[in-house]
């Protein structure tokens, strides 16, 4: 089994990678149609194996399902979709027994509207948690209380007949905003951390985290300046709405939770209209998030090359931790949006290289160590809420969630014995099913293990200093250096050969893509061909 874990005791989160585990689709055990946690406890050595510190998970809490974990109704009952409690106790056990972390995903800044919390507050304007949600009054003339937008369209108000008010909404009309300014419901909060602490988690994803508290005065977001219109929220910056200073005081409240439990860990997940700057601020010095994510790696403008090093440098080169991904369950799986639908398996290797090699923390997210291209559904097979708003516009997210591919020639390619799923596997990934790419030494997923193995074991990689640069557009440099260690990736995102022996100073490859040639103070990759060069 490769190498993990090779930290410090006190810092284990630094430099990891987590496994994303989207469990409704991961594997059905009891075969019902829906993924469960039997079937990541029966999945656990396939994740073991690949190398990573530990398991993103996402949502177990009881769910209305209108968003699929992410609208709680209880955020410490289980969703029996799931499995039962004795199911996640067993799983948290099997994790530490293989040597990986648990890392929860919490969505604290709203509920369902099925919640007993919201349940309660909309029942009259003035029962005990009258204010533990934002309610407003309609302006004089009946419409919203202000400009502010839905992610998922629309405004971001819903009208509630009993107490003649409207609530406020990031998201589905469903899913209301909790005023976390109110002392009862951080109480509230840091009960439910406290719940899943004392079922030995070891650290937690906290859903959107930049909402957690918005301009309780209600003022208007100001108009954006950006032409990119398609939607209507991105007509306005969200200075109001989200990203607000008066959320740090919560949010090293979270932070001394999670510290005063251990050594548990926290990453933020951060939308915004200034990713990386609001990423950085959730994660910067010892007093907040661990760590934080805003931006997909590879998405951007052409050439890759110079959209990673941007990427990277401007994510890597600063004081705060970041995290980096390339796919999840929210966007176009990384093969597909950085490539299109042709993606080669070299392209991708070659941009799994580049992601080993970035300075701070990883999420691989199911399906990526195999290369998964974004599945394509027909409209009546759509289920995601957001997608069928837009649809076929906007990302369908419903693509990065089919069932995972264990066997290529098993039903429902061996996501479960045979019932039908909640979503359809994709034709498209049983030639890359992991049976098929466990018999081939030169696939995606055995690379995937070589380069995690890499990682695992480089100080110089794990939380080395990063110097990134390109040369013609093409050639990525990526130099990561700690006390004692360095190591040089060099890697060619072009489809052309290129001679890199002026970079490379051609010292003997720790790891290398297929087809390159080294030896006698010269190096030549091929096209999308990578090494690691210990300098
Ligand atoms: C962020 C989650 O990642 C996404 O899946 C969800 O739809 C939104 N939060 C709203 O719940």
């Amino acid at each position: 089994m490769p190498a993990r874990n090779n930290v410090d005791a006190g810092e284990w989160w630094r430099g990891a990678t987590l496994y994303q585990v989207y469990p409704l689709s991961f594997h059905d055990a009891d075969n019902d149609g829906w993924g469960d946690l039997q079937g990541v406890i029966e999945g656990l050595d396939y994740i073991a194996g690949l190398g990573v510190d530990g398991i993103w998970l996402c949502p177990v809490h009881l769910s209305a399902m209108e968003d699929y974990g992410y609208d709680p109704i209880d955020q410490k009952k289980i969703n029996p979709h799931l499995g039962t409690e004795s199911d996640f106790d067993e799983l948290v056990r099997a994790s530490h027994g293989r040597g990986l972390k648990i890392v929860l995903d919490q969505v604290w800044t709203y509920t369902s509207h099925l919640h007993e919390w919201f349940i309660e507050s909309r029942s009259s304007r003035d029962n005990p948690k009258a204010d533990w949600y934002l309610w407003a009054d309609a302006k004089p003339d009946g419409t919203e209380p202000n400009n502010w937008r839905s992610l998922f369209g629309g405004p971001a108000w819903e009208w509630c007949p009993s107490r003649r008010q409207y609530y406020m909404t990031h998201f589905l009309p469903g899913m209301p905003h909790l005023r976390a300014q109110h002392p009862d419901v951080q109480s509230a909060l840091l009960d439910v951390g406290k719940h899943w602490i004392d079922k030995g988690v070891d650290g937690f994803r906290f859903d959107v985290a930049n909402f957690l508290m918005v301009d309780d005065a209600l003022r208007d977001n100001p108009p954006s300046e950006t032409e990119d219109c398609e939607f209507p929220l991105w007509a306005q910056r969200m200075v109001y709405d989200g990203s607000r200073e008066e959320s740090f005081a919560f949010v090293e409240r979270i932070r001394k939770l999670l510290d005063e439990a251990g050594d548990l860990y926290s990453v933020a997940e951060i939308s915004s209209d200034k990713p990386l700057a609001d990423a950085l601020a959730y994660c910067s010095g010892n007093r907040r998030f661990h760590s934080a994510y805003a931006t997909k790696l590879g998405s951007g403008e052409r050439p890759l090359a110079k959209t990673l090093m941007r990427q990277l440098k401007a994510m890597g080169g600063s004081g705060a931790w970041l995290t980096h991904f390339l796919s999840n369950h929210d966007y176009v799986r990384g093969p597909t949006s950085i490539f299109g639908t042709k993606a080669s398996a070299a392209q991708w290797q070659a941009v799994l290289a580049v992601l080993m090699a970035a300075r701070g923390n990883l999420h691989v997210y199911q399906g990526d160590e195999l290369g998964l291209p974004h599945a394509e559904l027909p409209r009546d097979e759509v289920r995601d809420r957001q997608s069928i708003r837009y649809y076929p516009h906007g990302v369908q997210r419903d693509g990065a969630r089919t069932p995972f591919p264990w066997k290529s020639a098993a039903p429902n390619l061996g996501f479960n014995g045979g019932t039908q799923p909640w979503l359809n596997a994709s034709p498209a990934h049983g030639a890359l099913a992991r049976d098929l790419q466990e018999a081939d030494a030169g696939s995606t997923l055995q690379v995937f293990r070589r380069l995690m193995a890499l990682r695992q074991g480089s100080a110089a990689l794990r939380h080395g200093d990063m110097q990134v640069s390109v040369v013609a557009d093409r050639l990525l440099i990526i130099e990561r250096r700690t006390h004692g260690e360095s190591m040089k990736l060099v890697v060619n995102l072009d489809d052309a050969p290129r001679d890199a022996s002026a970079e490379a100073r051609a010292s003997q490859p720790a790891l290398a893509s297929p087809g390159i040639g080294y030896g006698d103070g010269r190096l030549r990759l091929p096209g999308w061909g990578f090494a690691f060069l210990p300098t």
